[in-house]
């Protein structure tokens, strides 16, 4: 079928997206419709989080037809992606038949709605000063999710729903784990700063998100995170580990200070349990004892690209966005393929 074959309202648009797996979703796009408007009201929830053009969650690259952006953040969606053909589909209004390539696999999209659980809190432990590990427990264990994907936690008391990535395994007691930087004012850092207690009950919509890892063969797997951006990076070396994959994997952290280290005790879990994974630590600013390497993970990357000599890795790249935006210049300095870069920002939703 082509685009043109799907029949719609007058003045809509026909819309063709393709999986990375090859899946085709085809739909009608109403005038005044967003791309991901349409898909959901055609039955398909595509991964999104804020829908309003500022967690870039929504992202995938227009191959053909006409469309207009909408009002976004440039973080999410930087001048030099949107050139290249990239978009917000949260933001995008086509003007004509439309193609479009979504950059993960036809199974993250939801066709029967963002499933709405509840669960139980079952600790909140600060890991550093501004850091606090949660882990959930789910009423209905049944609940798999794939490394990289996030929950929508809505705290008690209709507040409003914020994007966190699991830091765990998919698994059957219905644990899910997470690690959240508390922002100052924020409203879920207010809650677990100051009300979060074993006991209490939360909403989660998911899981969702196109974040994950990529089947490519044995190239090897770098992971780069900046702070809180290593949960769902974690998720992904554990599930490395779990299966024994082959591919030879390394992964970079970077915080701000030494005391804002965190997740050291679960990376040296996963590397006695993984062969050929190896890791590393920099700070921006390091104290007096700190004997780490001095940087942001976008100096270890630059660093450490020139010793493969071989392929080009799969890079994972995850964090605040001026950290994404440095790594992603490194790699293409570095000589990285676009197309091996898989990355999210964590951005205010
Ligand atoms: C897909 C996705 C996954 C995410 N996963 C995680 C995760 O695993 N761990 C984690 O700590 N965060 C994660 N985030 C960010 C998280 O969703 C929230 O934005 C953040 O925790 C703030 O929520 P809040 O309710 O406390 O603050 P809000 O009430 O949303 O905002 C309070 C103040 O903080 C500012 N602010 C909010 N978020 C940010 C931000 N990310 N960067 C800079 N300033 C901000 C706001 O502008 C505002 O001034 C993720 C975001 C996305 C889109
Ligand atoms: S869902 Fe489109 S940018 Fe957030």
């Amino acid at each position: 079928m082509s685009t043109d074959d799907v029949v719609g309202a007058a003045g809509s648009h026909p819309v063709a997206l393709t999986t990375s797996d090859g899946g085709r979703l085809e739909f009608a796009c109403a005038p005044g419709r967003s791309v991901l408007e349409a898909a959901a009201e055609a039955g398909a929830a595509l991964p999104a989080s804020c829908r309003q053009g500022t967690c870039g969650s929504c992202h995938a690259s227009v191959t053909d037809g006409p469309y207009e952006l909408g009002p976004h953040s440039e973080q999410a969606l930087p001048p030099g992606e949107r050139e290249r053909g990239e978009v917000l589909l949260c933001r995008t209004f086509p003007c004509g038949p439309l193609t479009a390539e979504l950059p993960y696999e036809q199974s993250r999209i939801l066709y029967g709605g963002i499933p709405v659980r509840e669960g139980t809190v079952t600790a909140v432990d600060p890991v550093t000063p501004d850091t606090v590990r949660l882990e959930l427990r789910l009423d209905d264990p049944d609940c798999q999710f794939d490394p990289g994907q996030f929950m929508e936690l809505q705290a008690p008391g209709g507040e409003p729903k914020r994007a966190y990535s699991l830091a765990n395994t998919g698994n059957w007691e219905g644990r899910l784990e997470f690690y959240v930087r508390l922002r100052e004012g924020g409203h879920f850092s207010s809650y677990l700063a100051d009300r979060a207690r074993p006991g209490d009950r939360l909403t989660v919509h998911g899981p969702q998100g196109a974040f994950g890892l990529h089947e490519t063969g044995l190239r090897p797997r770098w992971f780069v995170a900046g702070g809180t951006g290593l949960a769902p990076l974690l998720a992904m070396v554990r599930r490395m580990a779990e299966w024994q994959d082959p591919q030879p994997a390394r992964l970079f952290l970077g915080v701000n200070e030494p005391k804002d280290v965190f997740g050291l005790d679960e990376l040296a879990a996963v590397a006695a349990e993984l062969p050929g994974f190896r890791y590393e630590v920099c700070a921006w600013k390091p104290g007096p004892g700190w004997s780490g390497p001095t940087g942001t993970p976008a100096d270890l990357l630059a660093a450490a690209l020139p010793e493969l000599g071989g392929a080009a890795p799969d890079l994972y790249v995850c964090g605040p966005p001026p950290m994404v935006d440095a790594v992603l210049h490194t790699a293409a300095l570095g000589g990285v393929p676009p197309e091996q870069v898989h990355r999210e920002r964590f951005l205010a939703t």
